[in-house]
This record gives structure tokens, sequence and C-alpha cells, in this order.
């Protein structure tokens, strides 16, 4: 599928996140030498900047399989063991939401991480027995929005734990001149500026606004993104200066008119918006925050003076 064109399939085409490249390449690099696999890495940040990506990226340059599945996904403990159990050596498994284990998956977890086994309990009752079986070695990259909902005997068993941050400016334009490259469209210098200051600091909303800005300029244009073209666009999408998108400027004009700015909780908010609470705090309110749009505070979620001038100049 078209998305996945998009993605990078080597480390030296991956744009941005330069610590982690860094690391990855030595670790990638250590454990070829050794024929063996690296060690379980923890991803975590916002959606959308190239967890699964990266996933598929080390796959690549260690040439191994990769297995993607997810927490809410895996809701037994049978499927877990399914998966463990057709692992090729040094394969990469990829756990997205991995907060969202249930504890008795997390717990058949634990051995095959730590000591590469599998205990499974066949049978019921008296007849109840407990079976050992030998995994290959395999490399768990797990993904999360929020490290914090972790338990902690899950992510002490990794061996690197790295926070994934928004990517800068330059970077999203480099990821949307990339992308116009493989879509085979010409994107102007201020096409790719443009896109890239209302992404978000995401690789997916750069990628998805490309295409959609595509589909304009081909429709209302002459199929070169301009910068004048991509404003029209995204402004025909409803993504603002700042990025935001309708659900965005609603938490603010909510808070901002229901309110009085705040302070309010995300409860509230989840029932007054009708979205899911979780939504609102692991995809809308991390940006809002970074821009300094939102201020968290102990008594709610309140808006800054800077969220109420992004309204006012906009009218
Ligand atoms: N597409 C999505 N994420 C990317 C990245 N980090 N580099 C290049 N292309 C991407």
């Amino acid at each position: 599928d078209v998305q996945k064109n998009l993605r990078p399939k080597r480390l030296r085409e991956y744009i941005g996140q330069e610590s982690l490249k860094e690391k990855m390449e030595i670790f990638i690099e250590a454990a070829k030498r050794r024929g063996s696999c690296i060690d379980h890495v923890l991803l975590y940040g916002p959606p959308g900047l190239g967890k699964t990506t990266l996933a598929g990226v080390i796959a690549n340059e260690m040439g191994v399989n990769l297995k993607i599945t997810s927490g809410p996904i895996l809701d037994k403990a049978g499927d877990l063991a399914a998966i463990l159990t057709s692992l090729e050596e040094n394969d990469i498994l990829f756990i997205d939401e991995i907060h969202r284990l249930n504890t008795s998956v997390e717990e058949i977890l634990y051995p095959a991480m730590e000591d590469g086994e599998l205990d499974i309990i066949i049978g019921k009752g008296p007849s109840a027995r407990s079976i050992r079986i030998e995994l290959p070695p395999f490399t768990l990259i797990g993904a999360t929005t929020r490290a914090g909902l972790l338990s902690s005997p899950l992510r002490d068993r990794f061996g690197v734990v790295h926070r994934m941050d928004y990517y800068k400016e330059d970077e999203l334009e480099d990821i949307v001149k990339r992308g116009g490259h493989i879509l085979g469209v010409e994107v102007e210098e201020s096409g790719a500026r443009e896109i890239a200051l209302r992404s978000r600091g995401t690789p997916r909303i750069a990628n998805r606004l490309l295409k959609r800005v595509r589909d304009y300029s081909e429709i209302k244009g002459n199929g070169i993104i301009s910068g004048e073209i991509a404003i029209r666009a995204l402004n025909i999408l409803g993504v603002d200066s700042s990025g935001l998108d309708d659900l965005d400027r609603d938490i603010l004009t909510s808070i901002i008119e229901n309110y009085g700015g705040g302070p309010v909780g995300v409860e509230t908010l989840s029932l007054m918006l009708g979205e899911d609470r979780r939504t609102i705090e692991e995809v809308y309110e991390p940006y809002l925050v970074k821009i300094g749009y939102i201020k968290r505070t102990s008594r709610g979620r309140m808006v800054t003076e800077k969220a109420y001038e992004h309204f006012k100049c906009k009218e």
C-alpha cells in the first residue's frame, strides 16, 4: 500500500532521530559481528513518529524477519505463545501499545525476554502441568505512547530504552521532499516548508498531508506543490498555521468558552467533546503541551495566553 512505500527501509534513508540512529547503528553492527541479535528495545513517545518504521529498518539492517502485533490484540497468553514459537533465530517481534498487554500475557513475556524460555500451563485442575519450551534468540521491540504506564518489571527487561521526540521542521521538510520524490510529484521548497510547518512534528502527518495537497494540486493547480497551493489545500483540510485540526481547536475553544480557560479535568473534556479520553491524552494533548498552548496542572488542563493569541490573530 501507499503508506508503506513512503516508509524508509534502511537506516541511511531514515531522516531525523539522530541520537537514536547513532546508537542503533552501533548495536546493529555489534550484534551482526557476533552473529547474535540486539538487546530488547523500548521506544516511547507520541504516535506517528516512526516507531514501527524503525523496527522495520532494524529488521532489514539485521537481515531478519519482523513480526508485528500489539498489546490490545494479544489478549490471551496462548496468542503470544503461538507467536513466540513461530519466530526464527534473531527475528524481531514488534509489540505496539505494549502498555496495554494484560497481566497473563505479560507474565509469559518475562521469562521469554530474560531467559529465552516459554513456560506454559497445559490442562486444568489436578492434571494441569507446566511445560518449558526453549525459544530461539529474538529481539523484542516494544512501543508505547507513555512509558509511565508500563509495569516496572516489564520496563526493566529492556536493554535499550529511548524516548522519541517530535521532529524538527527541517527534518520534516526533508521527509516531505523525499515523499514527493517517491510519489513522483514536484514539490517546491516553499511547498515542502508549508507542509512541514503544519505537520505537528510528525512524519505520519507530513506524509498524509503531502498526499492530500498533491490531490488538490492535481485538480485545482498544475500538479506542482508550491507554497501557495499548499496553503490553500491545507486551509481546506482544516489544518491551520500551527498544524491544529478541528479537534485541537475544539479542545482549546471548549476550555476557553465553558471553563474560562481552565483548569478542567481530561475526563470532563472527554465527555464534553464526545471523544475517547485516551485519544485526547495520548494524541492531542502532547502536541498542544509541546507548542505551549496547554499547561497541565494538578487541578487540570489550562489554556495558555499563547493559545488565546493564536485564535485572535486568525480572525
Ligand atoms: N517516513 C516516516 N518517517 C520517516 C523518517 N523518519 N524518515 C524518512 N521518511 C519517513
